[in-house]
């Protein structure tokens, strides 16, 4: 007889698996709890739990980010010079390296719009802490990330070791009421795409949840054939998810493939 699902046994079995053991438990859980209420048959939630999650997390996997950032962090200690460190270490995040070739634009326009800043939270980060280089924020400065792969925060703890601002990196589950801390600016690079695609309306909702007079957000520009829906069309997703909140569009660039939003609050 087919195992029936169930979403302990889901998660189980994804946390299992070498690609997704390091992921953080609580979004396992809900996609196990989707998957199960969506099929009957184990394999099969199975098989669309670890869909979704290669949708999320392992499709931007270009290579080990948590190795590559402990050896970024070794290399600085050892006398490399940090942007050209920084730089080789992105490539194991298909996201954060596409940005290589226009990180010193990129951050410039950044600055332009925000600086000066002393707290900077990145959600969905990605191997984006490794611009701490571009981003010039002060000494002491306090800088907090999160993802959802637990070994990968774990080494961007370390890059408090070698740059003078005070990192903390944590594993959480945006869709599940994470706690991100009050800053001066939040980073939200192309993040809004996957957090829609796991809920409707979940860009909206982690938006309003910040506590953060700046918000730059970044979105992938795609060609008019490759959108199916809202999700694929940046500027009705920025819509549609700022109308949720008390922010609006202050301006707007572009780098590359890169379109970038400066959200202000009003009042
Ligand atoms: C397209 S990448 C962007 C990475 C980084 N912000 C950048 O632009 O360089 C999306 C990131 O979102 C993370 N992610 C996906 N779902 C998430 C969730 N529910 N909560 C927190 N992070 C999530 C993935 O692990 C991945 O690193």
């Amino acid at each position: 007889m087919p195992r029936k699902a169930d979403p302990a046994g889901i998660a189980e079995q994804v946390l299992a698996s070498p690609k997704y053991r390091h992921l953080d438990e609580a979004l396992v859980r809900r996609m196990a709890a989707e998957a199960a209420g969506r099929f009957r048959d184990h394999n099969e939630a199975v098989k669309y739990a670890k869909r979704k999650l290669h949708q999320a997390f392992g499709a931007f996997l270009t290579g080990e980010p948590a190795s590559a950032v402990r050896g970024c962090v070794d290399a600085i200690r050892g006398g490399a010079d940090p942007r050209e460190a920084c730089r080789t270490a992105m490539r194991a995040h298909a996201s954060t390296a596409e940005r290589i070739s226009w990180l010193d634009p990129f951050y410039a326009k950044v600055s332009a719009w925000c600086a000066p800043v002393s707290s900077v939270v990145d959600l969905a980060c990605g191997l984006n802490p490794l611009a701490l280089p571009w981003l010039g924020l002060p000494p002491d400065a306090t800088y907090w990330c999160c993802d959802i792969d637990r070994e990968l925060v774990a080494a961007l703890g370390r890059l408090g070791e070698v740059f003078p601002v005070q990192v903390r990196a944590q594993a959480c589950d945006l869709l599940t009421a994470p706690a991100v801390p009050a800053a001066e600016l939040a980073l939200v690079l192309k993040t809004l795409t996957t957090l829609e695609q796991q809920r409707g309306g979940a860009a909206g909702a982690v938006l309003a949840a910040l506590d953060a007079p700046h918000v730059v957000l970044s979105l992938p520009r795609r060609s008019l054939g490759a959108r199916r829906s809202y999700v694929d069309d940046p500027e009705a997703l920025v819509s549609r998810a700022v109308s949720a909140t008390r922010y609006r569009v202050a301006d707007r660039a572009e780098f590359g493939d890169e379109l970038l939003c400066h959200l202000v609050r009003d009042g």
